[in-house]
């Protein structure tokens, strides 16, 4: 499909990762668009959904204004001295500085390794040559994992317990060319140049196509396909890989703590009932275990894991009842 205008815009000013952060003049929001409606957004950021020459598409500007970051839409009660001893260097951090770009970059790129299976037209961030043969190689082990050893076998091997029966279901899980080597991430770009709404003298904006349909928190399991549940497998085993071999765990936290489920409640996940696209859009929420105690998001990250677990067994658990029906 030919490029808009303002697409053309985003991949010529786009940041690239491994070259100097440019700053752009143009910021995505002196474009005209056609419609433009700001967006419920989310802890770390202003989400505007716009569109231009028929396509529609996310603007996310980094929020600035958070004074407890990961912890305020949780809902427990808090008490605020205790977590302002944690907060002092992430909340330095959350702010749009170079350092926090740069970081952010890099760390898309892993978000791009195991999420991503670009097809060869679609750059992100510069050249993704290396990339796309590092997305093909991971899915290969993924497509092997019952007759080839590798690491991501041997998560698979841990996770459904040596049972032939789970070996079979998932073997027919990932058969398919559409969920093995599915691209859960959707094009994005990112601009640093002048802030809307951010209280800083620059800021950077995410500048995403927009995925359509629901998150997985307002979506109704009822509701999920076949197809819908073997690509969330195969996200699953990709988040724990990524998991095993970075020490990193993806921001798929729900909107409360009471929730014992978290993925299943996550915002940052859209899937689309029609097309049964899975998207993951959160892509700069990598909390790092090895990180310091803030970073690691306290208890969160060990309820994150147990939820992707749960989470697993769960599907597979329904994708076999589905195709029994
Ligand atoms: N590309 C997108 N397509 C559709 N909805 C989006 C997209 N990006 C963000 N959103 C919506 O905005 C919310 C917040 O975006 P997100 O990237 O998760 O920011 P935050 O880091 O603040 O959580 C998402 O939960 C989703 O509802
Ligand atoms: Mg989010």
């Amino acid at each position: 499909m030919k490029k808009t205008k303002f697409e053309k815009y985003l991949k010529d000013n786009t940041l690239v990762v491994g070259k100097n952060l440019k700053v752009s003049s143009k910021s995505p929001f002196d474009f005209r668009f056609e419609r433009s409606q700001e967006m419920k957004g989310g802890m770390h950021s202003y989400v505007t959904r716009v569109w231009s020459e028929g396509k529609s598409w996310a603007i996310k500007e980094g929020r600035t204004d958070l004074s407890v970051p990961l912890l305020e839409n949780i809902d427990i009660p808090l008490d605020r001295n205790f977590w302002s001893m944690f907060i002092g260097p992430l909340g330095y951090d959350i702010m749009p500085t170079t350092d926090r770009i740069a970081k952010d970059l890099r760390e898309y790129f892993l978000i791009a390794k195991y999420f991503g299976y670009f097809k060869d037209n679609q750059k992100v961030l510069g050249d993704n040559q290396f990339i796309r043969k590092e997305q093909k190689k991971l899915r290969k082990e993924l497509k092997d994992f019952y007759k080839k050893e590798s690491d991501i076998s041997s998560l698979i091997w841990r996770l459904i317990g040596k049972k032939e029966e789970k070996m079979k279901l998932l073997k027919e899980v990932i058969k398919k060319t559409d969920i093995v080597n599915y691209n859960f991430l959707v094009k994005e770009y990112v601009i640093l140049s002048k802030p809307k709404k951010a209280k800083y003298e620059k800021t950077f904006y995410i500048v995403q196509e927009w995925a359509e349909g629901y998150t997985l928190q307002d979506f109704l399991e009822e509701d999920f396909t076949k197809k819908t549940y073997g690509r969330l497998i195969v996200f699953l085993i990709l988040a724990l890989h990524l998991f095993e071999q970075e020490q990193k765990v993806i921001d798929t936290r729900g909107g409360t703590i009471m929730n014992t489920n978290w993925f299943i409640n996550t915002e940052n996940i859209i899937v689309n009932p029609e097309t049964e696209e899975v998207k993951f859009i959160d892509t700069r929420s990598l909390w790092d275990l090895t990180g310091t105690f803030a970073e690691k998001g306290i208890f969160s990250s060990d309820m994150l894991l147990h939820s992707l677990i749960t989470s697993f067994n769960d599907f597979l658990e329904n994708y076999k009842a589905i195709s029994s029906r």
